[in-house]
């Protein structure tokens, strides 16, 4: 990682007289290694916050604001991501006592602060004075000032400018009590495709490859003779490129925006207590960079959880919780969610009454230690005048002010239980941008989105064992009795042994379709998959796969189905291993053929589902697995749409929240008597109404 901006010709010298190899920059080795297998705790006491900008509304009526915050139990805001011109209203002049007041203020009511750096939005004056800031879109336009995102993530110029609001802000704020954290910018995405940024990126590659003939060997640039005699060749992919190129371009997004967000973390590292933390809110499955790598440096992650248009679908946010959880494998914050509704969907529809709760809830029951909403009102002008808000244009609640009121006296009754506690899962799904990126380049199959296929296998496991980690492929395993690795594309040797210890260590392992076919430069292996140490434990390899545009059928011990999308011929080559589903009748070739197929090895097992099932034979496979790995539902017998999730602290606390996701009545009975921390009740067994939610503490 570059600790200070190196400037570019230097960096290009540097690389040719040198040759040194600089540490592996690709988020496939700069994964969670990083982060020791932090012991499970929260990351901040529990708040329920409101985005709020103090800069868009006259000072008089802050106090107004912040009265109607406190009597809703708001208990953070999230201040400054966008201030810019008024921080710094013209170059190198800050005026911050308009926010030191307002954070003040924030303080005498028991409302604590995060501060956005703003650099989302960068001032006119800015990009007049320093055009070069502005970046070139992919399809070659140049962005103008009036919009956000609108920079360039590889302009010294910009860094600079960053850094410098940055260290302001942390100098004035670093050490304000009631500040309790950062976040840097706002929702990481824009690229720029400008010629500086393509010389950054030739000086990536030359610092990775050291050689062109290593580059040239690694993607096999023969093929249609791509041949790179010079590295100001290699051009930024735009659309359909060679798979390793486009692989490297999103590591060096990867790795430049871990850089764009070191820029400014070490400004306010520089100049702030320890206990501010800095996080930034992440986009859930934005599949734009290495969320490992952009996050290995920030204190915890957040992500900003909307639904837009429809209904809160449960599990797209139980796996996306658990997806930004593992970017540091600890609690996370809601940065974002709606009040209500949003303005962007096609129809901006308001979730229906009690579905705010049952999200927050959720989030929480996911290691969500704060839920935040977007925003407390909309400014009078600008872009989002209708999206949802907790008070009107006229100054007064909406509707959704009460239900987000009695989520926030929830939550101050539930604080202590939940306090240093954090979901501890005994079975985990492997998720690595890599192989989804992968795969997205080459889908093969339009209808084969990798995510799409992430959900079909985490949603019936979910039901099944009630907790689910998603952790990068290189994270330690040992805490798990069962992990699923589902198109687990890319298996660079070092990823091969790890999961190889790890069904060797007693592990259930379960392989999904188009595992281990490629190395760690996209490039496919030699081999079949999983590649040569994974099929030498299966006891069996993939002989072909087969893109699908008609469903088949497949047969065999845990029942009938049929595959879609996605299909494996598998070849058992070795005793011990069992053929659990065979395809029927199909192409001519998958016929009679293994689909699925398992083997022990000593107390682990390994098996590999060699096609796309369908969600009952997804789930009936995945049921079959949970029980040879042990591992045990929180609440056996619980009805279907009935959600539990469990938090743990170190020192034997428990906390269940169960939520009736359903329209009908639901009964659960519960293990042992607990109490219900909303109600003060002791409670055996559960009668919940539809969208009822319950929290209850272990005694
Ligand atoms: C994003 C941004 C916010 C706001 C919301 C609206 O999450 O971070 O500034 O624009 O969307 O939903």
């Amino acid at each position: 990682m570059f600790k200070t901006r190196i400037p570019l010709a230097q960096l290009l010298l540097v690389s040719v007289l040198t040759g040194i190899a600089i540490a592996q920059a690709s988020p496939s080795n700069s994964s969670p290694k990083s982060t020791p297998n932090v012991q499970n705790v929260s990351v901040s006491p529990l708040f329920i916050g409101v985005a709020w900008y103090p800069e868009q509304w006259p000072e008089e009526r802050w106090e107004k604001d912040l009265a109607l915050m406190q009597a809703a139990g708001i208990t953070m805001v999230r201040v400054g991501e966008f201030a810019w011109s008024r921080m710094e209203p013209a170059e190198g002049k800050f005026d911050l006592d308009w926010l030191d007041r307002a954070i003040k203020m924030a303080a005498a009511r028991n409302i604590k602060v995060v501060v956005g750096t703003p650099t989302a939005a960068p001032p006119a004056w800015l990009t007049k004075k320093y055009p070069e800031v502005l970046p070139t879109w992919e399809d070659g336009r140049r962005a103008t000032h009036g919009n956000r995102g609108h920079y360039r993530f590889t302009s010294e110029r910009y860094l600079q400018l960053c850094r410098r609001v940055a260290e302001e802000m942390a100098k004035r704020f670093g050490h304000n009590p009631n500040v309790i954290g950062w976040q840097i910018d706002n929702e990481y995405g824009p690229v720029s495709y400008d010629d500086e940024t393509k010389v950054r990126f030739q000086a990536f590659l030359r610092q990775k490859y050291q050689t062109l003939d290593r580059l040239n060997g690694a993607w096999t640039t023969y093929y249609w003779s791509q041949t790179y005699d010079s590295w100001d060749e290699i051009p930024i992919p735009v659309g359909y490129h060679n798979p390793g190129l486009m692989l490297e371009w999103k590591r060096f997004i990867s790795v430049t925006f871990r850089d764009y967000q070191h820029n400014q973390i070490s400004a306010i590292r520089a100049s702030s207590d320890p206990r501010q933390f800095i996080t930034h809110n992440f986009m859930g499955f934005y599949p734009g960079f290495d969320h490992y790598t952009v996050a290995a440096e920030l204190d915890f992650a957040s992500w900003d959880s909307y639904v837009g248009q429809g209904q809160l679908d449960y599990m797209w946010n139980a796996q996306t919780h658990d997806l930004t959880r593992g970017f540091k494998r600890r609690n996370f914050w809601i940065m974002e969610t709606q009040p209500g509704s949003v303005n962007w969907a096609g129809i901006n529809n308001t979730l229906d009454r009690g579905e705010m709760r049952k999200l927050a809830w959720q989030a929480i029951g996911h290691g969500a230690d704060t839920v935040s909403y977007w925003q407390w009102r909309s400014a009078l002008g600008g872009q989002e005048q209708y999206h949802g808000s907790l008070v009107g244009a006229d100054g007064n609640p909406r509707p959704v002010y009460e239900e987000i009121s009695q989520i926030a006296r929830e939550v101050a009754k539930a604080a202590s239980a939940l306090k240093d506690t954090t979901p501890a899962p005994e079975t985990a799904v492997l998720f690595d941008y890599d192989s989804r990126w992968a795969v997205d380049f080459q889908k093969h199959n339009r209808n084969f989105d990798p995510i799409g296929y992430l959900s079909s296998i985490y949603r019936p496991l979910r039901e099944l064992t009630q907790d689910v980690d998603i952790v990068h492929p290189s994270a330690p395993l040992d805490k798990y009795k069962l992990v699923v690795a589902p198109a687990l594309n890319l298996m660079p040797r070092e990823r091969a042994e790890h999961l190889a210890a790890y069904v060797r260590g007693g592990g259930h392992l379960v392989l999904g379709v188009r595992s281990g076919m490629k190395d760690e430069n996209n490039a496919l292996l030699p081999s079949r998959q999983p590649g040569t140490i994974l099929s030498e434990l299966l006891g069996g390899d993939v002989v072909d796969f087969y893109a699908l545009d008609k469903d088949f059928s497949v047969t065999g011990k845990v029942g009938s189905g049929q595959v879609k999308n996605w299909a494996e011929m598998l070849e058992a080559k070795q005793p011990g291993v069992d053929v659990v589903l065979k395809f029927g009748t199909s192409n001519g070739w998958l016929d009679d053929k293994p689909a699925v197929i398992t083997r022990k090895v000593g107390k682990g097992s390994i098996t590999y589902i060699g096609a796309w099932l369908d969600e009952k034979l997804t789930r009936d496979v995945l049921a079959s697995e949970v029980s040879g790995s042990g591992v045990k539902q929180i609440l056996p017998g619980l009805p279907s749409g009935v959600e539990v999730s469990r938090r743990v602290s170190t020192d034997g606390k428990t906390v269940l929240i169960v939520i009736n996701h359903t329209r009908q009545q639901q009964q659960v009975t519960l293990p042992r008597p607990m109490r219900s921390l909303l109600d003060g009740q002791q409670k055996s067994s559960l009668d919940l109404p539809p969208s009822e939610v319950v929290v209850l503490a272990s005694e």
